[in-house]
């Protein structure tokens, strides 16, 4: 066949012929190649080095300093930026790819690594979803496919092949900074969510000639440390990881994931980076990993002055080399590639061994079709931020919004005259997007698009009659500094109108910067609130954070509470619609939103986890599968009423092959048109391992006319209510089981 020479190649290779097999093409390419060369493709470096200024925000390319580091250290990838126009980004790329494929013997295209995590989020003008946390509460895996897919749609045009989400971390300690970036507490839930969104990145078909590679971060145990604080240490015993921690990387890899992301922390005494247990034992013989598996930023470093394992950067290299590292996120300096070096002088690293990495990054580049198609175009950027895509955005806002209290139906609020609105996030676009949104540590509030809304202007345009008052945060008098007189002033002022909507919750924050010493709302927050409720008008709380602070003391002072999450740029439209109930919310909480500041357990906690020495109120726990959650994982109320039936099963017990169909039916009780989730439970009643009260094996919406029944189903087998033991090889136990919907539960045995 004809293939078209490449300017700047000497020769036609066997690798740059797409119509001989990938694995062909990648043993002709490797050896073809230097050791220092093979070295390159192993390291990612920071955009800083290849930029005019060094500063991050720069996306202008340094020709000098890339061509140093392409032409004379192969270096095979980069990463970050922050939000510019397509067209910088587009031009960026140009020049990079250019050195790569034209400017060097073999012609290796780089490949491009950015924290896309819900939506093109460092690329001005793109499609901003509600972060994880708030798709997952939608219980519509829909939405978590659509942030992945439009993410490729926007982006993979401009020369970013490489995304680094989905998060598949579990939520399961509320005070972890990056809580939001999850899919919640429950395995079932973020193995849903997470795979559809490795789906969406990864098979868009409409970003042909280009396609992207997703990345499941942050392998794993990253989210349970026992401080709370991000990176500290997590002991996990191995039952744990294989049950709870292992699922949604699992599901994942099942639906073609093409890299993984290392958890900068440790686990037992082990920093993972450095782990042969989880990075080859674990992903790779147990769970069938093929793909790339690079390390988080600095992680080698980290070895040395973090973890204090590694007397110096070149032990560290070898301690994650010999663990299953193949890409280094190095990204700084080229230690790891001068550290490879020396390992392989002194034969403690082997060609071999190196050949085994590049080996599955050159696979990717292939894959990806890179070498046919190196250089961006931009011929669609109209595709960024078009109007399919930020609908599909507000469908998730909305479906993500979580009614959590609706005292005398004070919402849905029904022509208010007059509404106030106040908090810190009342007026704010970036408190409703968090982090990694134009910027690591969220953009300036001016960066935002101007046709963005805040919650005040939402309501403003949702009640175009109303008068609706902005109250800044210096309006608000200081609840411990005020005088009798200014307090009556005040609150004659909130008495003189019907509604009010308090923005409560937190300013972004990324990573180890949102660490906190207490999980309770701030109590400048409380305290403000303590003095508005003492107004006549409806108080609807509205939550606007990444995780739950702690809000106990607060909820019987107020009317209403929303839990609004981060929900992104059509998030302040999706909260005044739920407001005004032209949009009936039908969200979920994905975790068990806590009652107390140091004690907090997730739903599917163990029997023992929760108890109590009065028999009767520990029967009562047992029975219920109580939890000491303030709401518990799964709430959400709805402007209509949903009534269950009993749980009906096809037979009362199956054997080991066999299989019971579960139904319920769900009647619509209420006066409008609602959404319910129905969640499937399943519990065993006596397992060798202890096991949880009780697991969620399935969910799905149904949307209801007043007075419409639908009848759901779920067939249970004993795969389903199989759990893994150490080894990761799972155990059907015999006995009694019980399904579980609301608080309806039917049991049967398997025998
Ligand atoms: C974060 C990752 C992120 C990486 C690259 C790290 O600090 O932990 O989630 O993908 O930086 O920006």
């Amino acid at each position: 066949m004809q293939i078209e020479q490449k300017k700047g190649t000497f020769e036609i290779y066997p690798y740059q012929n797409p119509d001989i097999s990938v694995s062909e093409r990648v043993d002709d390419l490797l050896k073809r190649m230097s050791l220092y060369e093979k070295i390159g493709q192993m390291t990612q470096l920071d955009i800083t080095l290849i930029n005019k200024t060094g500063n991050q925000k720069d996306v202008v390319i340094d020709p000098k300093k890339a061509r140093n580091l392409i032409q004379n250290h192969h270096i095979g990838s980069f990463l970050n930026g922050e939000a510019v126009e397509p067209e910088t980004w587009n031009k960026f790329m140009i020049e990079l790819t250019r050195i790569a494929v034209e400017e060097t013997e073999l012609g290796i295209p780089v490949i491009f690594g950015i924290d896309h995590i819900h939506g093109a989020s460092y690329l001005k003008g793109s499609t901003i979803f509600p972060q994880s946390i708030n798709l997952a509460a939608t219980y519509n895996p829909e939405h978590a496919y659509n942030t992945g897919w439009v993410t490729a749609y926007e982006s993979s045009d401009l020369g970013h092949h490489w995304i680094f989400a989905p998060v598949l971390d579990l939520g399961v300690n509320p005070l972890w900074p990056r809580f939001w970036e999850t899919y919640g507490e429950d395995p079932h839930t973020a193995s849903v969510m997470g795979s559809a969104f490795v789906e969406g990145v990864q098979n868009n078909e409409e970003t042909a000639p280009y396609k992207q590679a997703a990345t499941a971060k942050h392998f794993l145990g990253y989210s349970d440390p026992r401080t709370g604080w991000d990176r500290t240490p997590a002991q996990l015993s191995i039952q744990q990881i294989q049950e709870f921690h292992r699922p949604s990387f699992q599901k994942a890899i099942d639906a073609g994931l093409k890299t993984v992301m290392t958890n900068s922390g440790e686990i037992n005494g082990v920093p993972v980076v450095a782990s042969h247990f989880i990075l080859t034992t674990l992903l790779r013989d147990q769970m069938g990993f093929d793909g790339v598996i690079i390390t988080d930023w600095d992680d080698i470093g980290k070895l040395v002055d973090f973890h204090f394992t590694a007397e110096n950067f070149k032990e560290a290299v070898f301690h994650s080399i010999d663990a299953g590292v193949d890409i280094s996120m190095t990204p700084k300096h080229l230690d790891f590639n001068s550290s490879m070096l020396e390992l392989v002088d002194e034969g403690r690293i082997t060609e071999e061994r190196i050949n085994q990495s590049v080996r599955r990054i050159l696979r990717l580049k292939f894959e990806l079709g890179l070498f046919e198609n190196p250089y961006p175009r931009n011929d669609r950027l109209h595709r960024i931020g078009q109007p399919e895509n930020r609908k599909k955005a507000l469908d998730a806002a909305r479906e993500s919004i979580v009614l959590l209290k609706n005292e005398n139906n004070t919402l849905p609020a029904i022509k208010p005259r007059r509404i106030g609105v106040l908090g810190i996030s009342a007026n704010s676009k970036r408190n409703l997007c968090g982090g990694w949104t134009l910027a690591w540590q969220g953009g300036k509030e001016s960066q935002y698009p101007d046709e963005m809304h805040t919650i005040f202007s939402a309501l403003k345009e949702e009640y175009p009659d109303a008068e609706v008052i902005l109250f800044d945060p210096d309006d608000i008098p200081d609840p411990n500094a005020i005088s009798k007189k200014e307090e009556s002033a005040f609150l004659d002022k909130l008495n003189a109108l019907d509604l009010l909507v308090y923005a409560a919750g937190e300013e972004p924050y990324c990573e180890f910067t949102g660490n906190i010493n207490d999980l309770r709302l701030p109590q400048k927050q409380s305290d403000e609130l303590e003095l508005i409720s003492q107004s006549t008008a409806s108080l609807v709380l509205t939550l606007v954070q990444g995780r739950p602070r702690i809000i106990t003391e607060l909820i019987d002072k107020v009317d209403a509470i929303i839990h609004a999450g981060l929900p992104g740029f059509e998030g302040a439209k999706a909260i005044a619609s739920v407001i005004s109930g032209r949009v009936n919310p039908s969200g979920k909480l994905p975790f068990s939103y806590p009652q107390y500041p140091n004690h907090f357990l997730p739903y599917n906690h163990k029997k023992s986890s929760y108890f109590s020495f009065d028999p009767e109120e520990a029967n009562r726990i047992i029975q219920n599968n109580e939890s000491p959650a303030l709401y518990p994982f799964g709430f959400g109320l709805s402007y209509t009423t949903f009534k269950y039936s009993k749980v009906r099963l096809s037979s009362e017990s199956m054997s080991e092959d066999g299989s019971i169909k579960a139904e319920v039916s769900v009647t619509n009780t209420g006066k409008e048109t609602g959404t319910e989730t129905v969640h499937w439970f399943t519990s065993t009643h006596f397992g060798r391992i202890t096991r949880p009260v009780k697991e969620l094996k399935h969910f799905e919406r149904v949307t209801l006319n007043p007075g419409e029944t639908a009848d759901l189903e779920f067939v249970i087998t004993p795969q389903k209510v199989a759990y893994p033991v150490k080894s990761g090889k799972k155990i059907i136990e015999k006995g009694t089981y019980s399904v579980i919907v609301q608080k309806m539960h039917n049991d049967f045995e398997i025998i």
